[in-house]
C-alpha cells in the first residue's frame, strides 16, 4: 500500500496502517494493528478529509506528495473530530500547505485550539452547510457526541460517500484491502469492528442512534469511516450492524467471567457452564479475567444477551479484576441483560453483594440463586450453580429482557 488507492474519479484512500502501537488509546489491544483512514478529493480545489496519527507520517505525505504537487498544494482539511489519532498530522500539514484552510464546527475551533494551539486559517461549517469542491460537493453532518463533541459527518453528494468518521470504524490493520468487496472472509473485521464499537463508542449508543437517525436519509453509496474497512458493496450492511449494536440488541448465547485464585470460583464456574453446555441454543463463552483482555470481554458482553459473573470475595469486597470490569460495563452503560453471580468467599463475604448491586444499578434481570460458596463448594453447592445455569437457559427462552427489572434476591 505504497501509493494512494483510487475510490472514484475524484477520491483516493491514502490512510496509512499502524502497526506499532501495542494498545489503541493505551487501553484496547490492538495486535493486528490499526488504520488511519485519510482521503483526498482532487477536484477543481483539493481536500484532505481527515489527516493521521503523527506516526507513519513519511508514508503518510509521501502518498500526498505523489498526487497533489507542491504548486497545486492543499485548498482545505476538513477534520470530523479533533482526537489526535486523526489530527496528530495537522501542524506538519499547515507547514507544509500554508495556504490550507481547517474546516470544521464551532467546537472543533475551540478543541483545534487546545489540542494544537491552532486558530487562524479556520473555516467554521455549520450542520448541514456546503463546501464546492467543482464537481464534488460535501455536505456537513454534526453528530454531536460519538464519541466526542465536536464529530460530525461529511457526504460528497455527487458520488455519494458518506465519511462518517469513527462510527462504522473498526480495528486491525487493512491487510487484505481496503474495499468490504474484496475482504474473503469480512467475520474477523466485524468482530474487530464490534470490538472497536464496545470498547471506544458504545458508551455513546444513545447518540449512535441520533446520528443513524440523521444520515438515515441519505442515499449512501460508499461508507468511508477513519479506521477500517471501506464499504462500498454492503454499507447499509454496516449500518444495520450499528443499528443493532447501539439498540443493546443481543445474540442467544451466555458469557461467564470469572476470577479465581484457589479454584473455588473456577469449579463453581465448571458446574454453571455445564449446566449450560448441555442444553445451551446459543453461544457459551467463558473467560478467566487474569487471562482475557477486557476489550475482548466486554465485546463478548456487549454481543450475547446473558452474562454470569463469579468472583471469590477480596479484603471484603470483588475480586480486583472483576471490580475493574463492572466499572467498565457500568460507564459503557450497557442496557438490556440477563445475569447471574456466584463466588466463593472465606468467612464473612463481601463479592456477592457488590455484584448485586452492580446488576441492580444497571437495571440487568437478575437469575436465581445468586450462589456464594464459604470455602470450596460441596455437593449441594454445585447443584445450586447447575440450577443458575438452567434458570438462565429458562430465562433467556422466554424472549427478549425487559429493561429495568431486578431480581429479588442477594
Ligand atoms: C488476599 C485475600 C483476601 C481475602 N479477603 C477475604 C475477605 O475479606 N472476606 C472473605 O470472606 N474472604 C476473603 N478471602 C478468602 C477467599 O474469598 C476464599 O479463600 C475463597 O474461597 C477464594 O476463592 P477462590 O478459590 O475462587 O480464589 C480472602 C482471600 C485472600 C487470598
Ligand atoms: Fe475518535
Ligand atoms: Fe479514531
Amino acid at each position: 500500500m505504497s501509493a494512494g488507492i483510487k475510490l472514484n474519479e475524484h477520491l483516493y484512500w491514502i490512510g496509512v496502517n499502524d502497526r506499532q502501537t501495542d494498545f489503541f488509546e493505551e487501553l484496547w489491544p490492538i495486535p493486528n494493528g490499526i488504520a488511519y483512514n485519510s482521503f483526498l478529493v482532487l477536484d477543481d480545489k483539493v481536500a484532505l478529509i481527515d489527516a493521521v496519527k503523527d506516526i507513519s507520517l513519511d508514508r503518510y505525505l509521501k502518498k500526498i506528495r505523489k498526487l497533489v504537487s507542491r504548486d497545486r498544494g492543499i485548498d482545505y482539511l476538513i477534520i470530523k473530530h479533533i482526537e489526535p489519532d486523526h489530527s496528530g498530522a495537522v501542524k506538519i500539514l499547515r507547514e507544509l500547505f500554508p495556504r490550507m484552510q481547517i474546516v470544521g464546527n464551532r467546537k472543533t475551533l475551540e478543541l483545534l485550539a487546545a489540542f494544537h494551539g491552532i486558530s487562524e486559517n479556520f473555516l467554521t461549517v455549520d450542520d448541514g452547510s456546503f463546501l464546492h469542491l467543482g464537481g464534488c460537493r460535501l455536505q456537513f453532518h454534526i453528530t454531536p457526541m460519538v464519541h466526542w463533541p465536536e464529530t460530525m459527518m461529511t457526504f460528497e453528494q455527487r458520488h455519494q460517500v458518506l465519511f462518517s468518521g469513527d462510527v462504522f470504524g473498526g480495528f486491525t490493520a487493512l491487510d487484505d484491502g481496503i474495499f468490504d468487496d474484496r475482504i474473503r472472509d469480512l467475520g474477523p473485521y466485524e468482530y474487530e469492528m464490534l470490538r472497536y464499537f464496545t470498547n471506544v463508542i458504545g458508551k455513546y449508543s444513545v447518540m449512535v442512534q441520533k446520528a443513524l437517525a440523521k444520515i438515515a436519509g441519505l442515499d449512501i453509496r460508499m461508507l468511508a469511516p477513519t479506521h477500517g474497512l471501506i464499504w462500498r458493496n454492503w454499507p447499509r450492511h454496516a449500518v444495520g450492524l450499528y443499528d443493532r449494536w447501539s439498540r443493546y440488541e443481543a445474540e442467544d448465547g451466555v458469557v461467564i467471567v470469572y476470577a479465581s485464585m484457589y479454584g473455588s470460583t473456577e469449579n463453581m464456574m465448571e458446574a454453571i457452564a455445564h449446566s449450560l453446555g448441555s442444553e445451551t441454543t446459543g453461544a457459551l463463552r467463558i473467560h478467566n479475567l487474569a487471562r482475557v483482555h477486557p476489550s475482548y470481554i466486554l465485546t463478548d458482553i456487549w454481543r450475547y444477551r446473558g452474562v454470569i459473573l463469579g468472583s471469590p470475595t477480596y479484603n471484603t469486597g470483588l475480586f480486583p479484576l472483576m471490580d475493574h470490569l463492572i466499572r467498565l460495563l457500568e460507564n459503557k452503560m450497557l442496557r438490556h441483560r440477563v445475569a447471574g453471580v456466584f463466588g466463593s468467599c472465606g468467612w464473612s463475604g463481601g463479592a456477592l453483594q457488590e455484584l448485586g448491586d452492580f446488576i441492580r444499578r444497571m437495571k440487568w434481570e437478575l437469575v436465581e440463586p445468586a450462589v456464594e460458596v464459604k470455602g470450596a463448594p460441596r455437593e449441594e453447592d454445585l447443584k445450586r450453580c447447575a440450577l443458575l445455569g438452567a434458570n438462565m437457559l429458562k430465562q433467556l427462552r422466554t424472549g427478549i429482557p425487559r429493561g429495568g427489572e431486578q431480581g429479588d434476591s442477594l
